[in-house]
């Protein structure tokens, strides 16, 4: 079961073969897919040959399979983790019963909502990215772009297979609107706002890899612990891919951090800027307009929505299944600040209501791991100054604490205090000039641009120098 079919004119570990009708459904979507790919995918570089990983089988072994692709021969298929025997439903009122292996009449619309969702972020990243190899630093990372490229466009595949296979006409109709919404379209636009954002220099790349793809993680990983299966194992197998795209992200910033402390100290007045790199200050604005945008992501703090989705076992915690003991949730509280009268007041709240803050306290703890390892790197160079996540009220748009003024540490302010030093937090259109100037290709084997260091080791054991993307083809 778990090895991949790669014959079938969609690669496949479902038995496509035996249900003619799904098939003849999906390879009827696959030429608007590929269509698609051409007009807004990777537009540049996009049909030489690059050095990419593709999966063979959905065992931990089955995705040591690299080879020279050129992206318009990529195989996107449909690939599932293997069924587990006797799985029950891991969450919510009816934990400890038998998994949906069909959709629920009655959970239907909330199921079909929560998967198309998801599947429209996935081609967003790949629009939001489409020129960014027009600037690569590196082969090396125009390589780990284009891997995150092909594998977001797998992911659709994942969720357009259950929205064909498992909602009828309604499921084709919404896999057909998933190829026709864009990325920063005012007309037609993707969803959700953070996935509208322009991203358009490698700071900016780094940041959603970092931040926006490890959102996806845990979405995901709620989503892993579904009572619907087909969700859950798509979403397991979702989740092996996106490891790399989240060590894009966080090596990638590691590498920018290192060379902007290296240059800083270079630097006779210690600027990064003068050397031709990006400062540490610079740094932090994206660190805080990214993060607080991801923040979002996950939803309102308190919400009857989230609520009914654990009650149904549509959506699990983190690691539901192995982290807990109470899968019901229906006693416990929450303790989340209120803000009131320009104050903040603690209050308790069931957690069933609370699950969204439930899973960014998550992805909080997350990313701060890695802002401790960039700190590490600081710490290395000798460096006083420490990357710090801002506070979840910093910058937001959805939520209690949206439209209104909290200072990076999360207390509140006043308007006028906010613009005094807006300036000093987030991005100005200077800050944009400024890294856009940077953004200029290096597409010889193992050269580096000066704003970025070189990452430790190279892709599957090659070496730097190895020539991750054939530029002479
Ligand atoms: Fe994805
Ligand atoms: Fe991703």
């Amino acid at each position: 079961m778990a090895s991949i079919d790669y014959s079938e004119r969609i690669p496949n570990n479902v038995d496509l073969s035996s249900d003619r009708r799904l098939q003849r459904a999906l390879e009827k979507w696959q030429p608007d897919f590929l269509d698609w790919w051409r007009s807004v995918g990777p537009q540049v570089l996009s049909t030489n040959e690059i050095y990419l990983r593709t999966a063979v089988s959905t065992d931990a072994g089955g995705w040591a399979n690299f080879g020279y692709v050129r992206m318009p021969e990529y195989r996107w298929g449909i690939f599932l983790s293997d069924k587990e025997k006797d799985r029950v439903i891991p969450a919510g009122d009816d934990a400890g019963k038998p998994v949906w292996h069909e959709v629920p009449g009655e959970h239907r619309n909330a199921l079909k909502r929560i998967i198309v969702v998801q599947a429209d972020t996935e081609p967003a990243s790949v629009e939001q990215q489409r020129w960014l190899a027009n600037t690569a630093p590196s082969l090396y990372d125009c390589r780990n772009l284009f891997q995150v490229n092909v594998e977001e466009a797998r992911h659709l595949w994942a969720m357009v297979y259950l929205l064909h296979a498992h909602f009828g006409r309604d499921g084709r109709d919404e896999a057909d609107a998933l190829l026709e919404r864009r990325s920063g379209d005012p007309d037609k636009p993707r969803i959700l706002d953070a996935f509208n954002q322009p991203c358009s220099d490698w700071l900016t790349f780094f940041c959603f890899t970092m931040f926006t793809d490890r959102d996806g993680k845990y979405q995901l990983a709620s989503l892993a612990e579904s009572a619907f299966d087909p969700l859950s194992r798509s979403c397991r197998f979702m989740l092996t891919e996106e490891a790399h795209h989240l060590f894009v992200g966080e090596t990638g910033l590691d590498r920018v951090i290192r060379r902007a402390g290296e240059l800083t100290k270079l630097d006779p007045n210690g600027d990064a800027r003068a050397q031709g790199g990006i400062d540490l200050q610079t740094i932090q604005k994206w660190v805080n307009h990214w993060f607080s945008y991801c923040l979002d992501l996950f939803g309102a703090e308190v919400s009857s929505n989230a609520a009914d989705y654990f009650a149904a076992g549509l959506k699990g915690r983190y690691r539901e299944a192995a982290k807990y003991d109470d899968h019901f949730a229906r006693t416990t509280t929450m303790s989340i600040a209120f803000p009131e009268d320009g104050k903040l007041v603690d209050r308790d709240i069931p957690l069933r209501v609370a699950m969204n803050e439930v899973l960014r306290d998550e992805y909080i703890a997350d990313c701060q791991k890695s802002v401790d390892r960039w700190n590490r790197t600081l710490e290395e160079l000798d460096l006083a100054f420490r990357i710090s996540l801002p506070n979840r009220r910093f910058f937001r748009r959805q939520g209690l604490y949206a439209d209104l003024c909290f200072d990076p540490q999360g207390h509140p302010i006043d308007e006028a205090t906010w613009q005094a030093n807006v300036d000093h937090w987030l991005p100005t259109a200077d800050d944009h000039a400024y890294v856009e100037s940077l953004m200029q290709p290096v597409y010889a084997p193992g050269k580096m641009a000066n704003w970025i260091a070189a990452p430790r080791r190279g892709i599957n054991g090659q070496a730097l120098e190895f020539e991750y993307v054939r530029t002479d083809c």
